[in-house]
């Protein structure tokens, strides 16, 4: 079949974004907002969102940062602590809040306020189930016996199948997968579990950390895995199931402390984000199957109506700048200084 030169798509959402706060945030935001309606906002700010009232209060941060005649709607999550109360769900529920993110203490960036111990968040899983929150996890295991690579596994035999078996009416996204064990736990489970997939995992795999040096743009977690892997996300995302959706979970460090002895995780993808989806999908000769993964399978699964209107990507090689401010740093986007050959046009 011969690659179209131009892809238009209902305008798609973002289900996975970090976009921290202050200067920061005023400067990754307008990426974003240009290229997605609505985007799920990670809550591991510094302190991180734990009330109904932090969640509130950083949404209309995000909005009134928002580029004047932006169309672009946050969705707020909380953060799952061990101490979370279930008294705060309605609360949330009734503020607008979607979704509960569960980071295991200690599994990533800012996640040391995460869960301890899944027993002492049962009323609270409880409540959300009632109330019918999401509950977004951060699939790896933090137990320091068990090898990076295989984090992911183990969490859903340690993790994901207890608390699926333990709240079966909740609603659960395993994000940002990496393996070919989580594709198929979630093709093969109930329709109330679903995945995000980033486009770097379905462009990369653990090589790229490696290619002629160590590279700390492409460390992110969970880490990119062996190519197996990444063929697995790629038939998960081009399967046609509407468990699988887009989550860029683009994730801005300066790059003064991503260039590093101790680099953070997170790969920043933003700017270029469909573009990048767009090359991954095209490589697998599955670009009629983007539309659905970016547009609808998101919204479908958490109850939201689809976005009106449209955006078009057009076959056009350009240049993606190597830097972009950020606050009184620099960031630089995956791919920076590089030539894409997708463009998003409006
Ligand atoms: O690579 C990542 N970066 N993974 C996460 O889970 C967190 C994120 C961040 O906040 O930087
Ligand atoms: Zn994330």
């Amino acid at each position: 079949m011969e690659t179209p030169r131009t892809l238009t798509l209902i305008r798609p959402d973002d289900w996975h974004l970090h976009l921290r706060d202050g200067a920061a945030m005023a400067a990754v935001l307008p990426a974003t907002a240009r290229q997605f309606a609505r985007a799920i906002v990670m809550p591991n700010l510094k302190p991180p969102v734990v009330t109904a009232q932090q969640a509130q209060a950083y949404r209309d941060r995000i909005v009134g940062a928002l580029p004047p005649g932006s169309d672009f709607t946050p969705l707020m999550t909380l953060y799952l602590t061990d101490t979370l109360p279930p008294t705060e769900i309605a609360r949330a529920k009734a503020a607008g809040v979607v979704a509960v993110k569960l980071y295991p203490a200690g599994a990533t960036t800012h996640s040391d306020a995460g869960v301890t111990d899944m027993r002492r968040v049962a009323p609270t899983l409880e409540a959300m189930q009632r109330a019918g929150l999401l509950l977004l996890v951060h699939g790896e295991v933090t137990d320091p016996s068990v090898d990076v690579f295989d984090r992911e596994a183990v969490f859903i035999e340690r993790v994901m199948q207890p608390l699926r078996r333990d709240f079966p009416a909740l609603k659960v996204v395993f994000e940002h997968i990496t393996t070919r064990e989580a594709a198929r736990y979630v093709a093969d489970s109930d329709e109330n579990t679903a995945a995000t997939i980033t486009a770097h995992h379905l462009l990369y795999n653990r090589n790229a950390i490696f290619m002629g040096g160590l590279r700390p743009h492409y460390y992110c977690l969970p880490v990119l895995k062996r190519e197996v892997h990444r063929q697995a996300l790629i038939g998960a995302a081009t399967s046609g199931s509407r468990k699988f959706f887009l989550g860029t979970d683009s994730a801005p460090h300066a790059a003064a402390l991503k260039e590093a002895s101790v680099c953070g995780a997170g790969c920043y993808t933003a700017p270029a984000a469909l573009e990048l989806y767009a090359e991954a999908f095209e490589a697998a000769g599955a670009l009629d199957k983007l539309e659905a993964f970016a547009s609808f399978n998101g919204p479908d699964f958490y109850g939201l109506p689809r976005n009106r209107g449209s955006v078009t990507l057009r076959r056009e090689p350009w240049q993606l700048p190597e830097t972009v401010p950020f606050g009184d740093a620099q960031l630089k986007p995956l791919r920076g200084g590089e030539t894409l050959n997708w463009r998003l046009v409006t």
